[in-house]
């Protein structure tokens, strides 16, 4: 223990394993319908994973879907197919009403309506706004150095909730809260229209260029509405700040289960930089073995572990050479396929080095998806991952307080 506190504790996080069944994208909108999913649904008592270890790669888990655990089936369901096929996602999962379920980014169905507005917000995720993001992300993370610094002078400190308490969509500082609204869900959801709607009014609190403004850029021609509006902001903070917060919480309770990955990690941080102030973006992008760890988080805790459902087109189409008839809800079940034995060996063991050793089948593991309704946020997590943990990493040691935690 190298700087103050008694031990650390990274706790009760590190989300429960009915969690990790109920983490889906807007989650604010689905939240009553993965509860019945998870606790009421007449199949619930089946965890996917064994259901797929008894009856293979395919599985049919409701009358008219079917589950993948294979690797094959990622090309075929999720990005562009040589015949040209679209598989669209599901409008029976990602529904949209006139008002709390306007359509926005994540559960806009039409391809062509999609395509429109992929195009508006790829602005704010381009290299180039990324970049001029940065130092809010390092602002962040030298907030969360602060916090456990201050809580572990007075004894073990959860992790995990210091993590929770992180905007960590920096974009949205100047218009929203985002602790709030996933405190709130839906209620705040529409409290933070009134928020937008005041700040377009208004003019936003500062210069900076943030999602919300390229969506008001564009919002006459593309026919946005308020709801919409508000959509899109509540969708990205949903999409963007439980899964980074998932991830980071997995890496640091892996690193803590593994004193030897967590001593070799230790050294690669503490020799390329001399202290945690100089860990920006680029230079933290040549931490190979930190990269490493992380790709191996996102393999065996991935955070969004369901499959996300889309549907077969007219005509019906092959997927890993099987035929699917039209109008089937199909999709790869994320925890399944990277913890598929024949994807990875000892599946279940977190093993970073896999990464460097490449005999496992590395191009399962696709936490983000591909195609395109890939994330579009892969990078922006890529750079918080990386500068947050690095940062983290050179000021202190961690231990878990609980050895037998799990
Ligand atoms: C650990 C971090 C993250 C993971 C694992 C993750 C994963 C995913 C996945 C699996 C999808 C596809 C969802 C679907 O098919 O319905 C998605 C979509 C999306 N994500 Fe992320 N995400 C992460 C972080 C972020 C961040 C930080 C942002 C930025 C705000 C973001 C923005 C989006 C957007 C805008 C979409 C919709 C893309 C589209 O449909 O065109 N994500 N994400
Ligand atoms: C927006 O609405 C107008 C009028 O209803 C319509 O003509 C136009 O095609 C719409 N634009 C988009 C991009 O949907
Ligand atoms: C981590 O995963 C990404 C995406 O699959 C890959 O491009 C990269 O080479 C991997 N690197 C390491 C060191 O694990
Ligand atoms: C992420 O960055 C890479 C390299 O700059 C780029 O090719 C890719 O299109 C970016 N992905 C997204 C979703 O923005």
């Amino acid at each position: 223990m190298e700087f103050g506190g008694p031990c650390w504790l990274i706790h009760g996080s590190i989300t429960s394993r009915f969690a990790i069944y109920s983490i889906g994208l807007a989650t604010v909108a689905y939240v009553p319908y993965l509860t019945w999913l998870i606790w009421f649904h007449p199949l619930s008592r089946f965890p996917v994973k064994a259901l797929h270890g008894k009856y293979g790669d395919v599985v049919r888990w409701a009358p008219n879907e079917l589950s993948f655990a294979c690797a094959d089936a990622w090309k075929d369901i999720y990005d562009r197919r040589k015949d040209g096929k679209v598989l669209t996602k599901d409008p029976v999962w990602y529904r949209k009403d006139a008002t709390m379920r306007a359509e926005h980014i994540v559960n806009a169905d039409d391809p062509a309506r999609h395509a429109e507005i992929h195009k508006m917000m790829a602005y704010a995720f381009s290299a180039k706004a990324l970049l001029e993001q940065e130092d809010l992300i390092l602002q962040y993370t030298g907030q969360l150095g602060e916090a456990i610094k201050e809580q572990s002078a007075r004894g073990p400190i959860n992790l995990d909730a210091a993590i929770w308490t992180l905007p960590i969509v920096p974009y949205f500082q100047y218009w929203l809260t985002p602790k709030a609204v996933r405190e709130g869900g839906a209620r705040y959801a529409m409290e933070s229209k009134e928020d937008i709607l005041r700040g377009e009014r208004d003019g936003p609190k500062s210069d900076r260029i943030d999602f919300v403004s390229y969506i008001l850029k564009k919002r006459q021609e593309l026919n946005i509405t308020d709801s919409q509006l508000a959509a899109h902001s509540n969708a990205l903070i949903v999409a963007g700040s439980e899964t980074s917060a998932t991830v980071l919480s997995g890496l640091f309770f892996y690193l803590c289960k593994h004193p030897d990955v967590y001593a070799k990690r230790k050294k690669e941080v503490r020799s390329d930089f001399t202290s945690a102030d100089e860990i920006m973006a680029k230079g933290a992008e040549g931490l190979s073995y930190l990269t490493a760890c992380t790709n191996e988080t996102f393999r065996i805790y991935p955070p969004i572990p369901i499959a996300m459902p889309r549907v077969t087109p007219k005509g019906s189409c092959t997927i890993t050479g099987c035929f699917v008839p039209e109008g089937t809800v199909i999709g790869v079940y994320v925890w399944s396929v990277t913890h598929n034995p024949e994807n990875f060996n000892d599946p279940d063991a977190f093993h970073p080095e896999r990464w460097f050793e490449k005999s496992d089948n590395l191009d399962a593991s696709n936490p983000f998806l591909m195609g395109p309704r890939m994330c579009m946020g892969i990078n922006m997590t890529w750079i918080e991952v990386r500068v947050m943990a690095a940062q983290i990493a050179h000021m202190f040691d961690f231990e878990l307080e609980d050895k037998t935690f799990d």
